[in-house]
């Protein structure tokens, strides 16, 4: 996807939690599916691989509907249609159609550059429920800088215009660093303009793209508190108007987030080639093996995959995450920020202070933060191109 838009349980998005069992969760209720990597933004903390797919890997058509039928008849009940951007595929409305038909609720996680009042009134008719619109900033300069992309702004406040026109439910997502921080009140505000009734303020978090670009990104302490002060002072005035979910960054944090509500418990993703991942960043791991819906029934996988069972429930969890009575709570945090930073997925994350990695890891978020470093890495199939700051794209 173009932006860090998650559904994990810990973002307080739509998602509805299965059952939980220690080791063999039931099948979530809500599954996101990156259709495509495909994308005309180039945002620099995007949380697809860096290894993009092609559009030849990617499922066909007949493959996202029988995928789709089977969800319906495991009980899923909500798909989210993401990328990259979803709309770069021609068969989005088919697919919606497809889902809508099955039953199942349809949310469109979009960039929304790519849309216009006929492709927008095609998918309502479709059956589509839902658009949620990623936004940079509300500054619309800074904005196209960070999407890469000329017109990007203007074209998302037409776009949401047009969601509301039609009477579709719209959630703002607006993804935040320390380039964008300090125009959070007006993007809260530029939220309520649009008539969103929810929105989701996520710091970036670090894996793919994000973590190419992490000096460029990473936000001051002082930042992080007045943004999480900022959050706080406008959930209280805007009670009943929007509602406002918040992602911090857990690089200053003394625990862990409990990322993607455990890995394998709560959650799962399909990449544009059918892999079944348990969140957005998985394949970063490189020691991991993922099924693809192309070999495996997805029952089986979510049941039986390696990959899925390999940091399920707490018997993998070495010291100090082994015995801890956070354990089954946040269980042992982020797989993919501990092989990010030390190596091993099957590290503590070192975002917990008990971690002996900690410490290190805290100052050197501190360092990046203070450093003066702004030109962004961009995402893109050529494998990142570099901004040219004196000629920045506006
Ligand atoms: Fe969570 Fe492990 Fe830290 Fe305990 S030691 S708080 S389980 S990450
Ligand atoms: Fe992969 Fe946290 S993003 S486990």
């Amino acid at each position: 996807m173009n932006e860090i838009t998650r559904i994990g349980p810990a973002d307080g998005v739509a998602a509805l939690e299965g059952a939980i069992a220690p080791e063999r969760p039931a099948l979530p209720l809500a599954v996101l599916a990156e259709i495509t990597h495909r994308c005309p933004l180039q945002c620099p903390y995007c949380s697809n691989p860096v290894e993009l797919e092609r559009s030849n890997a990617e499922l066909s058509t007949d493959e996202w509907k029988r995928v789709i039928s089977e969800l319906a008849g495991l009980g899923v009940l909500q798909f989210h249609f993401s990328g990259g951007e979803p709309t770069a595929r021609r068969d989005l409305v088919e697919l919606v159609a497809h889902a809508s038909k099955a039953g199942l609720y349809t949310n469109l996680i979009t960039s929304a550059v790519l849309l216009d009042e006929k492709k927008l009134a095609a998918l309502k008719e479709a059956g589509l429920n839902h658009v949620q619109i990623s936004f940079q900033d509300s500054d619309e300069r800074i904005a196209n800088r960070v999407a890469g992309y000329k017109d990007a702004h203007r074209k998302k406040l037409a776009v949401a215009g047009m969601v509301r026109a039609a009477g579709l439910p719209l959630t703002v997502n607006a993804v935040v660093h320390r380039q964008n921080l300090h125009h959070l009140p007006e993007m809260i505000q530029m939220s309520i303009e649009l008539g969103a009734a929810r929105m989701e303020v996520a710091h970036v978090q670090y894996y793919g793209w994000a973590l190419k670009n992490r000096a460029q990104l990473m936000p001051t302490v002082e930042q992080l508190d007045e943004a999480t002060r900022v959050v706080e002072e406008a959930r209280e005035r805007l009670h009943g108007t929007i509602v406002i979910d918040y992602v911090i960054p857990d690089y200053y944090a003394r625990r862990p987030k409990k990322c993607m509500g455990g890995w394998g418990r709560q959650f799962f993703n399909i990449s544009p080639s059918g892999k079944i991942l348990p969140c957005h960043a998985a394949e970063s791991i490189t020691t991991l093996r993922f099924d693809s819906v192309r070999d495996h029934a997805i029952e089986w996988i979510w049941n039986e995959s390696e990959a899925l069972n390999k940091y399920r429930g707490t018997s993998w969890m070495p010291k100090p995450c082994q015995g801890c009575e956070m354990a089954e709570i946040d269980w042992g945090g982020c797989r993919c920020q501990a092989f990010a930073l030390t190596g091993d997925a099957g590290n503590t994350d070192p975002a917990c202070e008990l971690s002996p990695r900690h410490q290190e890891i805290f100052q050197m978020a501190k360092a990046e933060s203070e450093a003066d470093e702004r030109r962004f890495l961009y995402r893109n199939f050529a494998g990142g191109t570099w901004e040219k700051i004196d000629d920045p794209v506006a």
